[in-house]
């Protein structure tokens, strides 16, 4: 499939919100992330998905027990999220839990493997995990493909490690993204869309050079066309 781009709503404001999904017309996927989703409240989600007609995906990376996470996974699925996420860490029956809550609807659910404000140290001394994250990030990702996952969020450098471990079926998400126009902000290992796009990306999610560019209708356009190359 095309890579697909997805607006980063990080907004406090559903008007802000619906401001901007209105002003992104070309763009067809709208993140809801936890800044917005705790401002606005779940009927954000409904709203840009049956007022605006558009896609979401629900960022709020659940890790609870199964049970929670389940009921969590099936509440999204009731607001029409077509993505979610949740952290790979939270373990099989936590994925297994919340693939088992979605099924017969079109909601997917995406593994979140290890968050990229983590580095080495932070993860042996702070987190206790005796491995670098550039080992933690396949076997998280495998495991949690194997567990029901229908793909992972990866940075755009994880990108084609990561779709060697978890086959030609799962879905990739890459934020991280920066068009070769775009300041970087505090992105520090960023690509633009189409490396993204040739490294296996099925969508990338772009949140600041949207929503801080003068005119954000514009930025998607440029962005969609870089994307198709
Ligand atoms: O940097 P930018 O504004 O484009 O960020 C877009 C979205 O991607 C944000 O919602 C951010 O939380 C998310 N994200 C990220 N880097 C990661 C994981 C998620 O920028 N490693």
């Amino acid at each position: 499939m095309a890579t697909e781009l997805i607006t980063a709503l990080d907004v406090d404001s559903e008007s802000e919100a619906l401001d901007t999904v209105k002003a992104c017309e070309g763009c067809s996927w709208f993140k809801v992330g936890l800044q917005l989703f705790v401002r606005s409240g779940p009927q954000i989600v409904t709203t840009i998905r049956e007022s605006c007609g558009k896609r979401v995906f629900l960022d709020l990376k659940y890790h609870d027990i199964p049970n929670t996470v389940g009921q969590a996974a099936c509440a999204a699925a009731d607001l029409g999220a077509s993505l979610i996420t949740l952290h790979a860490s939270g373990g099989r029956k936590m994925i297994a839990a919340a693939r088992e809550a979605v099924e017969g609807t079109d909601t997917r659910i995406l593994a979140v493997t290890v968050l990229t404000s983590l580095d080495d140290r932070m993860l042996r001394d702070e987190v206790g995990l005796p491995e670098t994250a550039g080992e933690a990030v396949p076997r998280l990702a495998r495991m949690a493909v194997e567990s029901g996952a229908h793909g992972v969020v990866a940075s755009p450098h994880e990108a084609s490690g990561v779709r060697a471990v978890v086959g030609k079926e799962a879905l990739v998400v890459t934020p991280g993204i920066r068009p070769a126009w775009a300041v970087a902000d505090d992105q520090a290992r960023f690509t633009t869309p189409r490396e993204a796009a040739e490294a296996g990306a099925d969508f990338i999610v772009v949140g600041r050079p949207i929503l801080k560019h003068p005119n954000p209708g514009e930025a998607v356009e440029h962005v969609l066309k870089e994307l198709r190359g």
